[in-house]
């Protein structure tokens, strides 16, 4: 059974952000986007191999399901795998199951590791990313940036849906970079994409996705660090909102 207690609790108002219209020239585009990244995919698998070389970091955001849903449709062997931080919202994990379901698929699931998550939380307290920019590093660090690197280990190239529109950070974001910091391929696919386009694909393709996406959440992490945000606030607003956004980045993506 699913837990939808939210949705049955507050009243959802229509997102415009999750609803385009779904004009022919906005299909078009999407259409021939698709076509782009299959393109790549296929070129990235007869480059570097198959499933045991080429992983996508799949984080159930909306670039991440559309990616899924290429991956999955085009039958591509390509590992997809997700890092359940411990703290992620209950719709994630709702999503996680439905995503299996619907692709009849299991995604690889890499969790952190119990020891030092149990002795920052007895030392600092449950909440304690509030409290400092370190101690908020720390626990993306143990919850998120470790389970990757035992994620990528031994891969030759990943896979982001990252968008360069989406940051700050990630304006110059290319297709494909070197990642020094764990020494293989990165591939972002979706670099070009709009945030129109990535919700004109999901209903397209009726693609499941995160409810809080709904409810005004267009960027989701963990469920401590992740708010709502206004109308015509930057779609990363809600992630650490407490701190400056010129550098909030949990470690995952790090520019060398
Ligand atoms: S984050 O660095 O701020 O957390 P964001 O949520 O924008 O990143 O996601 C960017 C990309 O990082 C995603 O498209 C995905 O490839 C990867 N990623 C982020 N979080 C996860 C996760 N929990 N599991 C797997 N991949 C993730
Ligand atoms: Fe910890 Fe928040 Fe980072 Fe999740 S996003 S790992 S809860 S600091």
């Amino acid at each position: 059974m699913s837990n939808d207690q939210t949705s049955l609790l507050r009243p959802v108002a229509s997102n415009p952000a999750t609803t385009p219209e779904l004009t022919p020239a906005l299909q078009t585009s999407v259409k021939k986007k698709r076509h782009e990244v299959v393109n790549l995919l296929k070129a990235a698998i007869a480059e570097f191999g198959n499933l045991s070389e080429i992983t996508f970091a799949n984080s159930m955001g909306a670039e991440d399901m559309v990616l899924t849903d290429i991956i999955q449709r085009e039958a591509l062997p390509i590992e997809i795998f997700s890092l359940d931080t411990g703290r992620l919202p209950t719709e994630t994990y709702d999503l996680i199951a439905a995503t299996e379901q619907a692709y009849q698929t299991k995604l690889k699931l890499f969790f952190p590791q119990a020891e030092p998550v149990q002795q920052y939380v007895r030392t600092h307290g449950i909440n304690a990313f509030y409290e400092s920019i370190d101690l908020r590093k720390t626990c993306c660090f143990m919850r998120k940036v470790e389970p990757l690197q035992r994620a990528l280990k031994g891969k030759k190239a990943w896979i982001t849906g990252m968008r360069a529109e989406q940051s700050t950070t990630r304006v110059d974001l290319p297709l494909r970079q070197f990642d020094a910091g764990n020494q293989l391929e990165k591939l972002n696919p979706l670099t070009d994409w709009t945030e129109q386009e990535v919700w004109a694909y999901i209903r397209m393709f009726e693609v499941p996705y995160n409810k809080l996406h709904d409810q005004f959440y267009p960027s989701i992490g963990c469920a401590p660090c992740t708010r709502a945000v206004a109308i015509g606030e930057d779609v990363r607003a809600g992630r650490w909102w407490w701190e400056d956004p010129l550098n909030k980045e949990c470690g995952l993506h790090v520019k060398k």
